[in-house]
């Protein structure tokens, strides 16, 4: 959050209204709202809290890449109370969002590095962001290599459909999108995230920087993986989903041993997270 709106009151959302909204699967939808710079500017990785008046708040990865002018992207999965009534709304209603909190990626130690991203399901969101960041024009020459491993149940719950077609036609990266199950239609790759990574990715580990999120039992079988492909703790990043409320490091809310999630993360690196207690 920037100065003027730090002084304002940190737990006053700012109202934005939505501009489009976006069915990605049967339960998750993509809201694009409307920003001014002066409002909210903010990092990939980072989140904020999404509001809805009378109902409650839930902490949601911005989706966006901050070198999109003028909007904020939020991917939300219908779970409960809150991204219910989030799912309710439509285009011209405004949507409280408070933020951004947390640190977002490394993006320093990542430039002129080759970049392996390996998401599984809605942990595209906010990977989304930080890959949309390294492919933009303007950033592009920044990073070498880029390969992205992208894995979802079936084909009926992979996200971002329409986006994963531009990255398809792009002649400089790689990417790859499997399914657990197929359908009849499925004309592409079978398998999971882990056992794709293994079978279909080779690359001289020393010099790769590996960004993953997804679901805890892909997360744990994929860093098991890129160990043994021979990546180094610190370059195998990740982002974590804890239950949070203030998102500012003041309820006690997000710990895991002596750390907040929401202010000390929600982006670590395996290295951070193979010294803390197993609470993730
Ligand atoms: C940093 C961060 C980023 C996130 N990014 C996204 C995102 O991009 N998109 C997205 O869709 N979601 C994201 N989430 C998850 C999202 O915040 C939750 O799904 C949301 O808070 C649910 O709110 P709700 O009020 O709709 O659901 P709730 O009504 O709170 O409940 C949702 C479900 O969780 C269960 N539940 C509630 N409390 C607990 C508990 N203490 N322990 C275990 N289960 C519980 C409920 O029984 C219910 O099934 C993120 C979370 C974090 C921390
Ligand atoms: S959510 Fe309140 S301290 Fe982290």
């Amino acid at each position: 959050m920037n100065a003027a709106a730090q002084a304002r009151n940190v737990y006053l959302p700012a109202l934005l209204s939505i501009k489009e909204i976006i069915s990605e699967t049967q339960d998750i939808k993509t809201f694009r709202l409307g920003i001014k710079e002066r409002v909210f500017s903010y990092e990939p990785g980072q989140f904020a809290e999404v509001f809805v008046p009378g109902v409650g708040e839930a902490p949601i990865s911005i989706t966006s890449s901050p070198t999109q002018e003028g909007i904020i992207e939020f991917s939300i999965k219908r779970a409960g109370t809150v991204t219910e009534a989030i799912h309710r709304l439509n285009t011209g209603d405004l949507l409280g969002v408070r933020g951004p909190y947390g640190r977002g990626f490394p993006i320093e130690e990542m430039h002129g590095k080759p970049l392996l991203f390996i998401a599984g399901g809605i942990g595209l969101a906010p990977l989304r962001s930080l890959i949309n960041y390294v492919l933009d024009e303007k950033k592009r020459g920044e990073f070498a290599e880029v390969i992205i491993l992208y894995g979802a149940r079936t084909p009926k719950d992979l996200v971002f459909r329409w986006e994963l077609e531009k990255w398809k036609q792009r002649g400089d990266i790689r990417l790859i999108i499997t399914v657990d199950r197929a359908d009849m239609d499925w004309p592409g790759r079978v398998g999971l995230v882990p056992v794709v990574l293994r079978e279909d990715v080779e690359l001289k580990a020393a010099n790769w920087k590996t960004i993953t999120c997804g679901p805890p039992i892909m997360i744990k079988f994929t860093i098991k993986a890129l160990r043994e492909m021979g990546f180094a703790p610190r370059d195998i990043i990740t982002t974590l989903e804890m239950r949070m409320k203030c998102g500012l490091g003041k309820c006690g809310r997000c710990n895991i041993g002596p750390h907040y999630v929401c202010t000390d993360g929600p982006v670590f690196t395996f290295e951070q997270l193979r010294t803390m207690p197993e609470e993730y």
